[in-house]
């Protein structure tokens, strides 16, 4: 059978996915280069959602290929515990270089959701190393996307991913509001400026549950999953101030927001605030093979190894942690990311996008548009009795005219690869905006 022949649907389960709408009308990819994919019917569409938020640097990059394939022929697999292989620790020197001073410690995961878990661990095992082994809470935030592992479900905020599950999430964990407010911030272009106050619902919750309690706050600097919330002025400053009063860990969910989808390294690099760790995943091997990691500040490392004498100090890890196929895959595509200045390329497009997406204003249905970096968020007003409907329309059409866009309930999510030009960007909005016209 080629390749452009279509398989038998029946047997995957597919995530995150309404299966059986889909079966009866599939959209199926068969190739990728640059900024487009390539359908079963030879179509040609163009990505603007860099794959799931993380092909950054463009599809089918021949030097990732290259590493991968060469490694695979070296050293096709090494175990990762009580013994390393090379690769591993360049790979972890490379990413600590991009992060901001201190988080100098990596810990290698396959995916967001297993580098949330392990950031939740290591904020529980760093307490108890420091003698509060009573500090076990974890805060998330209302609409806070994780990952779907227990603990990232837990900290997380939708309750579509929660509701089966409600009486086994994590015991003793809260939520702070979400930021979320079109009556005040509808149509902002970039940070809003009303939205500080609500990082002081922190100071309730440590005051309810003591902060004697709490092991870590978790919160994605810009939320994406659940429709490009942008972070107010401020907001994230706030909550790195209490933290740190309190003596609470603060994680930075970067898992999208790292590796230049916001113009820099990352979104704490950005925004000058420096989290205690970060979960890294996405972008950080172009998502030519899976990886993840956690950026964990030396002095939250050093306080775990230092409280064994001996053995191993933390037990936790996965058989594919730093993996060779994905340490090559990540080598590649930092030296990319360098090699072609694309955070810098993104920085330096982002007011482009921002203008552009704005421009969608005052089209059907369009409530608010929210941007950041090298993201758009356009949200729909929802039909009635029918949330997501809207959405839904318009991501069909799009790919119908040859780009591919993301959806989240009524909000469109816009995230290109960094290689996307101005006239690629046109296309963008201007398929969209031609779309929204057809929509009732
Ligand atoms: C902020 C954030 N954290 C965690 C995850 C989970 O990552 P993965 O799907 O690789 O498990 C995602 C995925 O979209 C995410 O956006």
């Amino acid at each position: 059978m080629t390749n452009t022949q279509k398989p038998d649907l029946s047997h995957l389960w597919m995530p995150f996915t309404a299966n059986k709408q889909f079966k009866a009308d599939p959209r199926l990819l068969v190739g990728a280069k640059g900024m487009y994919y390539t359908t079963t019917e030879g179509q040609q569409v163009l990505d603007a959602t860099a794959g799931l938020w993380c092909v950054n640097a463009g599809h089918g990059r021949e030097e990732i290929s290259t590493a991968i394939a060469n490694q695979t022929r070296t050293l096709d697999y090494a175990p990762s515990f009580q013994i390393g292989h090379t690769d591993s620790f360049r790979a972890a020197q490379a990413i600590a270089q991009l992060m901001p001073n201190g988080l100098d410690r990596i810990f290698f995961t396959n995916s967001g959701s297993e580098a949330v878990d392990t950031a939740l661990k290591i904020a529980i095992a760093y307490h108890r190393a420091r003698g509060e082994g009573q500090r076990t809470r974890l805060i998330g935030r209302e609409r806070g996307y994780h990952g779907v592992g227990f603990g990232g479900i837990s900290v997380g905020g939708i309750s579509n991913n929660r509701r089966n599950f409600s009486s086994m999430l994590l015991p003793h964990v809260d939520h702070l509001p979400h930021t979320h407010n079109l009556e005040q911030n509808a149509f902002t272009r970039g940070q809003p400026e009303w939205g500080a106050h609500l990082a002081d619902e922190l100071e309730n919750i440590i005051a309810l549950h003591d902060a004697s309690t709490i092991a870590a706050v978790i919160v994605e600097p810009m939320a994406g999953s659940t429709g490009v919330l942008v972070p107010p002025k401020g907001y994230l400053e706030r909550l790195r101030a209490i933290t740190a009063k309190h003596g609470i860990l603060l994680i930075f969910d970067e898992v999208i927001t790292a590796f230049g989808r916001l113009g820099y390294n990352t979104a704490s690099e950005m925004l000058g605030i420096t989290p205690d760790l970060i979960t890294l995943a996405k972008g950080i091997s172009n998502a030519a093979v899976p990886a993840g990691a956690v950026a964990v500040h030396r002095d939250i490392h050093d306080t775990i190894l230092d409280a064994s004498a001996n053995g191993i100090e933390f037990f936790h890890g996965y058989t594919y942690s730093a993996h060779p196929l994905a340490t090559a895959a990540i080598l590649a595509t930092l030296e990319i990311y360098e090699r072609e200045q694309l955070f810098e390329r993104a920085r330096a497009l982002s007011p482009y996008l921002e203008n552009a997406a704005h421009q969608l204003k005052g089209r059907p249905h369009v409530i608010d548009i929210r941007n950041i970096g090298l993201v758009a968020g356009i949200e729909l007003e929802s039909r009635p009795q029918a949330p997501g409907a809207r959405a839904a329309e318009a991501f069909q059409k799009c790919f119908d005219k040859g780009v591919l866009i993301r959806y989240t309930g009524d909000t469109i999510a816009i995230s290109p690869p960094l290689i996307v030009t101005e006239e690629q960007i046109d296309q963008i909005f201007d398929t969209l905006a031609e779309v929204l016209t057809t929509i009732d």
